[in-house]
């Protein structure tokens, strides 16, 4: 017989309840463990509607397949991908704003959250007891015995400076597992970074004191399978996000990292200028642009490593990146003069002059570098 809709396999009777909570998965190269988490979610979650978004950034081991897989057994879980952008705060913040439910959960897929905590955590958002519940390691009851002293250390530091410089009144700002209400979220969003790894810091530095929040005792655990992403580099994002929340984003963290990068261009430029001078005996005219050209290309790249390396180009892209780099700073360099000489005019003292120039000629290379060839 023809049976268009064949019946069910029996895999879900899919509640008529309305929806009460959105479970958010970020995940890179989690594979092997989005299917041990999404079982642990079903029994933790029993008895609520809940909804799973796992948002990944095109992992090379092919997590998002296996989530699909999951998706097509159980329609409470999604995947959704993400191609040319890496991340985990902005792919949190993604996961979010494409669900549905008006309490949203945000735990990571290696296991080392205590999903047996979520039931709780909502419990205290529905009495409308908090905005904003945190998962704490930090607090009587939690844990972090699975850090090794090295990690705990940086944490321990990390969660210091957070509370010192930006005052957050939380246990343990570097806590990636809380829910919140969706309201509340929605209304920070447009100031949260998409970079960086401390969606829940940002959170509260944003809201400045806003959120209602209560902390409930976890113990991290150890990974169940993979690796830890987090390298150098997230540090360095840390920093930048509490620079950026301490200067109520007037400073941010990549033109941080634009100038930092630019600054070493300078070395760059005389050291090739001395060598293209000295050793190789080039005129004066033909070292000045061989030096520039190396300037500006070690910037690129410098800048396509660190500075936009959540959006950074690959292949073809690299070489068109690099040409409109070279046109954007060309640019630059006429407004850097320009800027110079004009004050120059008004006010002869060389430095004042030389330094505004400069830094009208970085904020221009910036500013058009984020619109021409690191655009989103
Ligand atoms: N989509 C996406 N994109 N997911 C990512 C990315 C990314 O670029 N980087 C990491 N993730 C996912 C991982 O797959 C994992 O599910 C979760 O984010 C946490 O990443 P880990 O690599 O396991 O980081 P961790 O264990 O070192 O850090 C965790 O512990 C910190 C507490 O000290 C995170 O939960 C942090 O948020 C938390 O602050
Ligand atoms: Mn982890």
């Amino acid at each position: 017989m023809n049976q268009p809709f064949p019946a069910s396999s029996g895999a879900l009777p899919l509640t008529d309840a309305p929806l009460q909570l959105s479970v958010i998965i970020p995940t890179f190269n989690e594979r092997d463990n989005v299917t041990p988490l999404f079982e642990r979610l079903k029994v933790a979650l029993a008895g609520i509607a809940w909804e799973a978004v796992f948002v990944d950034d095109n992992s090379p081991d092919g997590t998002a397949n296996v989530v699909r897989a999951l998706a097509r057994q159980d329609q409470r879980a999604r995947c959704l991908r993400r191609i040319g952008r890496r991340g985990l705060s902005g792919a949190c913040i993604e996961g979010i704003l494409s669900s549905s439910a008006s309490f949203v959960a945000v735990i990571d897929a290696d296991l080392q959250h205590d999903e047996t905590q979520l039931a709780k955590m909502l419990g205290i958002l529905q009495a409308g007891q908090a905005d904003l519940v945190v998962g704490s390691r930090y607090i009587e009851g939690g844990n972090s015995d699975a850090f090794n002293k090295q990690r705990a250390g940086a944490s321990a530091l990390a969660t210091t400076i957070a509370r010192r410089v930006l005052r957050v009144e939380v246990n343990d700002p570097m806590s990636g597992f809380f829910m919140i209400r969706r309201d509340r979220f929605e209304e920070l969003a447009p100031q949260l970074s998409t970079q960086g790894f401390k969606i829940l810091l940002d959170l509260v530095a944003t809201a400045r004191g806003s959120l209602r929040i209560v902390e409930v005792p976890y113990t991290f655990g150890s990974r169940l399978h993979g690796e830890s992403k987090l390298d150098s580099m997230v540090m360095l994002d840390f920093l930048g996000l509490v620079l950026a929340k301490f200067t109520n984003d007037i400073i941010t963290l990549r033109f941080v990292l634009f100038a930092m990068v630019g600054t070493l261009g300078l070395l760059v430029h005389v050291a090739v200028l001395y060598v293209a001078l000295d050793a190789l005996q080039l005129r004066f005219g033909e070292a000045q642009t061989v030096a520039a050209i190396c300037a500006m290309t070690s910037n690129f790249l410098l800048n396509n490593f660190l500075t936009y390396r959540d959006q950074r180009l690959k292949g073809f892209a690299i070489l068109r990146g690099l040409l409109l780099f070279y046109l954007v700073c060309s640019v630059g360099l006429l407004a850097n003069v320009g800027v110079a000489f004009s004050i120059y005019d008004q006010e002869p003292t060389w430095w004042i002059a030389g330094a505004a120039g400069a830094l009208m000629g970085v904020v221009w290379n910036y500013a058009m570098s984020g619109l021409f060839v690191w655009r989103k």
